[in-house]
């Protein structure tokens, strides 16, 4: 019987515990026994590796965060503690690995390839900075997590007249910022892929005020150029309009995976567990349209992920 192992790694994105499930009960069902590791990479090292049951799957499709826990490992980095984790895997006698989480994950999957591990990655992360798959499991959930976010400070920011900057996830891609904001209605979408001058932001919310709104939304990922406070004050002493911030942190990653997220999960989760029982090389299973896909793992982190340019646009235009 051939045994795999699952773990989920980096940070946690509702709908990780949809996918573990998947690859539990599709591999169980394909006769595979179904290895659980703690806290991602860091686990691994330690041999935290414990054989799942069905059962395990129970009562987690709805939960966020996972069940597996994660990590963020820095001893993984080095080459002699990658070594160490494939000889982990090998005494355990498991053949292959499923790696749950997003591009730095995907890397370490890579690596371990790179010494003869069967790795197939599934995307989670509420960044969707994945360039070979249309979403990653999360960002559905941490979209509508934000916009409901949006929708009670527009409440506060309308009353008060205020203007209100959420300054929410995304180091390097602008996608929560762009899509919450577009559908949240901001007058503002401040992204790391646009630049964009403070005179401008400030034009921009001068000229809602000037249509009569009586309140701005500033939606702006964390990765965009200009410091939270600094844009904070420009605004409010270009625009004479009292400016105040909300940072959201981490309520956008929990929660209970919307069904989007759901489906994902439960589909690449089970591709997973197939191409594991099929022997299929290392891969990287995603999504483009209503299409699962399962390129070639480091073809797909060479992938760079496409800015949603028409999208911007057409804020810019119906904001
Ligand atoms: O999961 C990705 C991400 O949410 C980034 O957008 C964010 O900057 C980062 O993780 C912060 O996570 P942590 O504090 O857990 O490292």
């Amino acid at each position: 019987m051939k045994k795999i192992a699952m773990l989920t790694s980096g940070g946690d994105a509702p709908g990780m515990n949809a996918a573990i499930r998947a690859v539990l009960r599709r591999g169980m069902s394909l006769g595979m026994e179904v290895y659980g590791i703690d806290r991602g990479y860091e686990g691994l090292l330690d041999g935290d590796i414990r054989q799942l049951e069905w059962k395990n799957g129970g009562d987690i499709l709805q939960r966020g965060g996972t069940i597996l826990r994660t990590a963020r490992s820095s001893r993984f980095m080095e080459d002699k503690w990658i070594d160490h984790a494939a000889d982990v895997l090998r005494t355990f006698g498991i053949e292959g690995l499923v790696v749950i989480g997003g591009d730095g994950s995907f890397r370490g999957g890579v690596e371990l390839a790179k010494r003869g591990i069967l790795v197939m990655g599934v995307p989670a992360t509420i960044d969707n900075d994945l360039g070979y798959t249309d979403f990653t499991i999360g960002f559905d959930t941490a979209v509508n997590n934000v916009l409901d976010l949006i929708g009670k400070i527009r409440d506060t920011s309308s009353s008060h007249e205020r203007a209100t900057i959420i300054e929410v996830m995304g180091r390097h891609c602008g996608d929560i910022a762009l899509f919450a904001g577009l559908t949240g209605g901001a007058d503002v979408i401040l992204v790391p892929e646009v630049k964009m001058e403070l005179n401008d932001i400030c034009v921009k919310v001068l000229r809602g005020q000037n249509s009569g709104k009586g309140h701005s939304i500033i939606v702006k990922a964390e990765g965009f150029e200009l410091p939270l406070e600094k844009l904070r004050s420009a605004v409010e002493e270009m625009t004479g309009r009292e400016t105040r911030t909300v940072i959201p942190g981490y309520i956008q990653r929990g929660g209970s995976p919307s069904s989007y997220d759901r489906m994902m999960a439960s589909l690449m989760g089970a591709k997973a567990a197939e191409l594991l029982f099929n022997d299929e090389d290392s891969r990287a299973v995603g999504i483009i349209g209503p299409e699962v896909v399962a390129p070639p793992l480091a073809e797909a982190l060479k992938q760079k992920r496409p800015f949603r340019k028409d999208m911007y646009e057409l804020s810019q235009i119906i904001s």
